[in-house]
């Protein structure tokens, strides 16, 4: 089966990170996120990919198919042609006669592809929809079911009176390949919106598959950041790379440590990134991210948060529960609170509140 995943969104919600990178490309944990894409793929038998790129499309060229492990072939569109029109755009690159997987392009999901594939076939299903419950149904794609698992209403991004249910869309579909042919070619159209209530409408056979995996879409400042702490903390299948172990620490190569540092308690993880230097007595609390090339200042302290490649943290600043972009320098005692979401290149002087 060929995979298929939409990468040609603006990211808008992930700005100012997703200004310089688009957000497949974004790292988490130090890798770019669409790689955890792939290793799932890789993991249920899945070589061949397709990129539906348009916003910044060639960042992607640089992907290295003898580092991600899988085929990549891309297909731009000039300008974005929605999920549907992206997909529909694709359909001289996939195989005839097969089902294809299709992916949102920024979703952490330990999906189970076989059984996801297995329940399509069993149910005869023209497309299949990955599912998933979340607290906050509006912000996604709202989808009900029969108790045969059928999909009998899709409202995408739907208002709190129009909930009756916990389950979403999770973001990947199987399609056969005759879906293709019920969609209109150049024109931007969308999965959500048009394609799935037109098949509903068309009484098609659209069916649910329940997925009990971790699931996040790191789409939103607040996912991307909560994304590395459940990761780091063990709530997801996906290990954190590192080439050595201390207790709490998970340090990548060339790394200098300092003298007297303090770790949070029991369970929590820092990760280190390539040739970091971390100064002496500095603190950290809670799971905490540090990309490559990084300086940590002496008696800094670092609690709950994400720093990318070589930002330097000047002595005793203080960062909490906050993303800080790469190559961001931060003047020696200020303070970075929740919710701060520094651009990367951002200079903040000495004893600054932000
Ligand atoms: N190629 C291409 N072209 N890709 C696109 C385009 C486009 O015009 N527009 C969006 N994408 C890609 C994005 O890059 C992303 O990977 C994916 O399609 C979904 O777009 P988002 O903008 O992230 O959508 P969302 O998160 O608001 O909602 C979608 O995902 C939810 C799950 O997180 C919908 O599919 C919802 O129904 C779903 O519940
Ligand atoms: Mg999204």
């Amino acid at each position: 089966m060929i995979a298929l995943i939409l990468i040609g969104g603006l990211g808008t919600r992930l700005r100012p990170f997703t200004c310089r990178t688009p957000k497949p490309l974004l790292p988490l944990l130090n890798k770019p996120f669409l790689q955890y894409q792939f290793d799932l793929l890789k993991a249920h038998g899945i070589r061949e990919t397709v990129l539906c790129t348009s916003y910044r499309a060639e960042d992607f060229r640089k992907l290295d198919p003898k580092m991600t492990g899988v085929r990549l072939r891309f297909i731009h569109e000039k300008s974005p042609l929605g999920t549907g029109g992206a997909v529909k755009n694709a359909e001289g690159l996939l195989r005839g006669g097969e089902p294809v997987l299709i992916m949102n392009g920024d979703i952490l999901h330990a999906l189970d592809i076989r059984g996801f594939l297995k329940s399509h076939q069993n149910r005869r299903a023209e497309v299949s929809i990955a599912l998933t419950r979340v607290k906050d149904p509006t912000l996604y794609g709202l989808v009900q079911t029969d108790e045969s698992g059928r999909i009998t209403r899709f409202l995408e991004k739907p208002s709190w009176d129009e909930i009756e249910s916990n389950t979403i869309n999770a973001g990947a579909y199987i399609f056969e390949p005759q879906v293709l042919e019920l969609m209109p070619a150049g024109i931007p159209y969308s999965l959500e919106r048009a394609l799935f209530p037109k098949l509903l409408e068309d009484g098609r056979h659209v069916f649910g598959f329940v997925s009990q995996g971790y699931w996040m879409d790191i789409g939103t400042l607040e996912s991307y950041l909560q994304v590395h702490l459940d990761i780091l903390g063990g709530k997801t299948p996906f290990a954190p790379r590192a080439a050595s172990r201390k207790t709490g620490l998970l340090l990548e190569k060339g790394v200098k440590l300092g003298r007297e540092l303090t770790l949070g308690s029991n369970g929590d993880r820092v990760l280190v990134g390539r040739g970091t230097v971390i100064g002496d007595f500095a603190r950290f609390s809670g799971n905490v991210c540090i990309g490559s090339q990084c300086r940590i200042g002496k008696g800094a302290l670092l609690s709950e948060c994400v720093v990318l490649e070589g930002t330097i943290i000047g002595d005793g600043a203080r960062l909490e529960r906050c993303l800080v972009g790469p190559g961001c320098r931060i003047g020696a005692q200020a303070v970075i609170t929740q919710k701060t979401a520094l651009a990367g290149g951002s200079s903040v002087e000495p004893f600054s509140h932000l």
